[in-house]
């Protein structure tokens, strides 16, 4: 099973927050991925959370929704309030049990740890049907006390038991080692489902969670793109790979529909605004790209010289024209259809302008329509909107930018500033306008397909002083812009990201 956790631990990637929204149109993904269960947030962490696994659970139907607790009566109870209305609700409740979490962080000893574990399943079974216990930092953890902790759990009714490597610690050997320890040990195990979760402070969370695997855990949480706290969690893609390559291995499956791998992958990373190393494995734009002549000559010979997947397997199209500048709605609307995107007439009147433009200049693949919908149809309610942009820039002279944007009350407003570069000053006039100085903490482009005619999609987060979270820290802002001219395309997600601090700030 895999137990996809982009929305709870990748939300914890540093630089990283999602809107409802956002997490919304994730989870509609993961969904079509065919993950079988979504963590879809903490709800006692925040307001925000609690409202965006609650609109998950209303709206996303097929995998198991799951909301994070710890072993509280308060989480418990946020946490059911948020996943209740799920068709398969899940509550996942955790608390440490290494002797350096006990002794540092929770100042308890081994018998008020194993007491409130047991306490809290119970109550968390009492509210929810499915029960789902981490020992937090397992891996670290007195293998003796951690049996004990997982027999009472189970008894007690979690379903699952989840074994963290949450410092990213073990080696493959020794984890594979403490999971048939407690396949061999816990006397009630067969009741439940052992699942792993690793991170990959070492670079082996992949590898750990495939040994577990091996060693008899049958639930893998894992994250698209690896993201989550620190070096990330295990990817999902590599993980969910290795199992299909390996089948002759393993002899075990996944319920994932592969080809919507790269389209998850570009999705998440888009949104969360961290691109994909293009050495990535499975997802990386390097991944099946072959560049010595020995390799080439291989791959043309026979694709199994060099190649250990067929990469459209994994739903790497971009090469593919998919539609020229004579397809028609119909073909658009169709295409979009296959592609998950079931549009309103309306909405199929923008996109489809917009495809015309672009189909003017070069031919329109499936990740350009991506792009397009997504710029189209998945802005936040916009405050702002980006009527022009203009600059000036070169060698010689101080970039320009002059911008006019319509205003809430309909007004449009311009203003012009100066900057070290086209998108600095594109940035500068904007503040101007909107009267907003935020800081701004990342920034990339990518190219969308190949080419100079390509679609750039820029990604940016923002942050500024005065919108903060509930931990006291500046609430961090994302937002993404595609166009075939990169200084728009950073316009708009900078404008993207501005509308949406300007909302949160509204608000508080
Ligand atoms: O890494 C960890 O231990 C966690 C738990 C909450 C499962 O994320
Ligand atoms: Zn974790």
């Amino acid at each position: 099973m895999i137990f996809d956790t982009t929305l709870r631990d990748g939300e914890q990637t540093p630089g990283v927050s999602f809107t409802p929204e956002e997490k919304l149109r994730i989870a509609r993904q993961l969904a079509r991925l065919g993950v079988d269960v979504i963590e879809a947030g903490f709800p006692a962490a925040s307001p925000g959370d609690l409202e965006a696994v609650r609109r998950i659970a209303l709206e996303v139907e097929g995998p198991t929704i799951c909301a994070l607790a710890r072993a509280k009566e308060a989480d418990i109870r946020a946490a059911w309030g948020a996943v209740r209305y799920a068709e398969r609700p899940r509550i996942h409740v955790f608390i440490a049990t290494s002797d350096i979490h006990l002794r540092h962080k929770l100042r308890l000893s081994r018998d008020e740890v194993l007491k409130r574990a047991r306490e809290m399943v119970a109550y968390a079974g009492s509210l929810c049907p499915d029960v789902e216990f981490s020992p937090e930092d397992a891996s670290r953890t007195d293998p003796a006390f951690l049996h004990e902790v997982l027999e009472a759990v189970i008894d007690a009714g979690a379903a699952t038991v989840n074994i963290p490597d949450t410092v990213g610690y073990a080696i493959p050997s020794e984890f594979a080692a403490l999971i048939r320890g407690i396949v061999e040990v816990v006397p009630n195990i067969d009741r439940a489902v052992i699942s792993v979760h690793c991170h990959d402070d070492l670079g082996l969370a992949v590898a750990n969670s495939l040994a577990a695997v091996a060693a008899g855990a049958r639930q893998v949480e894992c994250t698209v793109n690896g993201l989550g706290e620190r070096a990330g969690n295990a990817a999902l893609e590599e993980v969910v790979m290795a199992l299909e390559v390996r089948r002759d291995l393993f002899g075990l499956g996944t319920g994932i529909n592969t080809r919507e791998i790269v389209r998850t992958s570009r999705l998440v990373s888009s949104i969360s605004g961290i691109s994909v190393p293009p050495n990535k494995a499975i997802v990386g734009d390097n991944a099946f790209a072959h560049e010595s002549g020995v390799h080439q000559d291989g791959v043309l010979k026979e694709r199994s010289t060099y190649e250990i997947i067929d990469p459209k397997t994994v739903g790497f199209t971009r090469s593919e024209l998919v539609l020229g500048k004579l397809s028609g709605r119909h073909a658009v609307r169709e295409k979009l259809r296959e592609m998950g995107y079931e549009l309103s007439d309306e909405e199929l009147e923008r996109v489809f302008a917009r495809f015309k433009e672009l189909a003017d200049l070069k031919e329109v693949s499936e990740a350009d329509l991506e792009a397009i919908v997504a710029d189209e149809l998945f802005r936040p309610a916009e405050i702002y909107k980006l009527e022009q942009v203009q600059v000036v820039c070169g060698d010689k002279g101080i970039p320009t930018a002059t911008v006019a944007l319509r205003a809430p009350d309909g007004e449009v407003l311009i203003d012009s500033n100066h900057g070290t570069g086209p998108v600095d000053a594109v940035y500068r006039a904007i503040n101007r306008i909107v009267g907003e100085e935020p800081r701004l903490i990342a920034f990339s482009i990518k190219a969308i397909t190949g080419g100079l005619d390509a679609i750039g999609e820029v990604s940016i987060t923002v942050e500024s002083p005065e919108v903060r979270g509930e931990n006291g820290r500046p609430r961090i802002f994302s937002g993404q812009g595609a166009s075939t001219d990169i200084v728009v395309a950073s316009a708009k997600a900078y404008l993207n990201a501005l509308n949406k601090l300007l909302a949160a700030k509204g608000g508080q």
